[in-house]
């Protein structure tokens, strides 16, 4: 991966004015800076997310009025009419999975009611909807490649609007941060290689010292990433991509990432599609589209993820990542998406024997 010759870095959402970031999550709060909205706007935004997708929208000044979600995770476009009022200025919309929402509609909806659009791609590789790439409909679009690419930091802003001005701070990641991403990057190269144990010992050896979370800013950043797990630090918005990211994604094949991520979806389909009771969001994939995960529901059923999680399958939700101001009680629908909508991956480097052990162990599991 670090050897490798360097190609193109990928342009996933075509035209756009881009700029990297460290996460999608500070991608996503200068988009919205970008769009300038006054102090209180609405901005509609699905009641299925992830917290890192609504704290920028917060932190922006913003106010998030909370739209349905259906149990195939398409935006429910009756309630989104429904939830906008006269302060809504901008439509969230998430390509769950990597799977495209149906971008045209509501990017008409939004042209009709004078509504930025703001498309969230963190799940999106590459994708193409009817009229064009995922992430070229929105004013704004943000990715994070960091979650389908061999990286640890990496989110990506693509300004489609030409009237939008992105004001970006000076301040870099500061000399530490990116000592830190040289570090994880060869601790995951070393991962799982011949002798890399061995090797990796000396990196991890030089853990940082607890004692930078009061160092003075560009040094105390470092240990304020660890810390954030999975919310938005309004005092990190500034970190932008580290250089030794860049210069993996340089070296990246994602055609063979995108083959093979396909390939193994439709190896669990095959297998997953005909047992009983197990219902599928996405039971196909469309063409061009690069799947994040394998996401299934059994309904009636809370305790899938952990029964596969005690047999060493590596399933999640994401019971525990919906922002602490939605109100859930309002949204039955997605409360059983957070519950229930259980995530297999499809990564890469598995193939047809780890992609046999999960569907066995699934079939297991809903057969009890
Ligand atoms: C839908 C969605 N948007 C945005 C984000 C934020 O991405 P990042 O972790 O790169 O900030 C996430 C991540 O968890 C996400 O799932």
């Amino acid at each position: 991966m670090l050897l490798r010759a360097r190609a193109a870095a990928p342009r996933p959402a075509g035209a756009g004015t881009a700029y990297d970031f460290f996460w999608a999550r500070n991608a996503l709060y200068h988009g919205l800076r970008a769009l300038h909205l006054p102090p209180g706007a609405g901005v509609l935004a699905p009641a299925y997310h992830c917290s890192a997708a609504i704290d920028p929208i917060l932190h922006a000044g913003a106010r998030v009025q909370y739209y349905r979600i259906q149990p195939d995770c398409s935006a429910d476009m009756a309630d989104i009419a429904a939830q906008m009022d006269a302060t809504t200025r901008a439509l969230l919309v998430i390509h769950y999975f990597g799977f495209p929402q149906p971008v045209q509609r509501l990017a008409a909806f939004c042209r009709d009611h004078r509504l930025y659009l703001i498309e969230d791609c963190a799940h999106v590789l590459v994708g193409q909807a009817e009229g064009g790439p995922l992430g070229s409909f929105g004013d704004v679009s943000v990715f994070s490649w960091r979650k389908l690419l061999p990286i640890q930091d990496g989110g990506h802003l693509v300004v489609n609007n030409p009237a939008l001005r992105v004001d970006l701070p000076p301040r870099g990641n500061g000399v530490l941060l990116a000592a830190k991403a040289v570090k994880n990057a060869l601790e995951s190269a070393l991962e799982g290689r011949p002798g890399g144990r061995l090797l990796a010992a000396p990196l991890r050896a030089c853990a940082l010292p607890r004692a930078f979370a009061r160092a003075p800013d560009a040094l105390a950043a470092s240990s304020r990433v660890e810390r954030s797990q999975g919310r938005f630090d309004p005092t990190l918005a500034h970190l932008r991509r580290s250089g030794v990211s860049a210069y993996v994604v340089r070296r990246t094949d994602v055609a063979a990432i995108v083959a093979r991520r396909r390939r193994n979806y439709q190896a669990l389909l095959h297998r997953v599609a005909r047992l009983p009771g197990v219902e599928l969001p996405f039971p196909s994939l469309p063409p061009g589209t690069c799947p994040m995960i394998f996401p299934f529901v059994v309904p009636g059923r809370d305790d899938v993820h952990t029964h596969l999680r005690a047999q060493g399958i590596p399933a999640v939700t994401w019971e525990y990542v919906a922002h602490p101001e939605l109100p859930l009680d309002r949204f039955p629908g997605a409360a059983a998406l957070y519950r229930r909508l259980v995530m297999l991956p499809v990564h890469q480097s598995l193939g047809e024997a780890e992609i046999a052990v999960m569907a066995a162990a699934l079939e297991r599991t809903v057969r009890r």
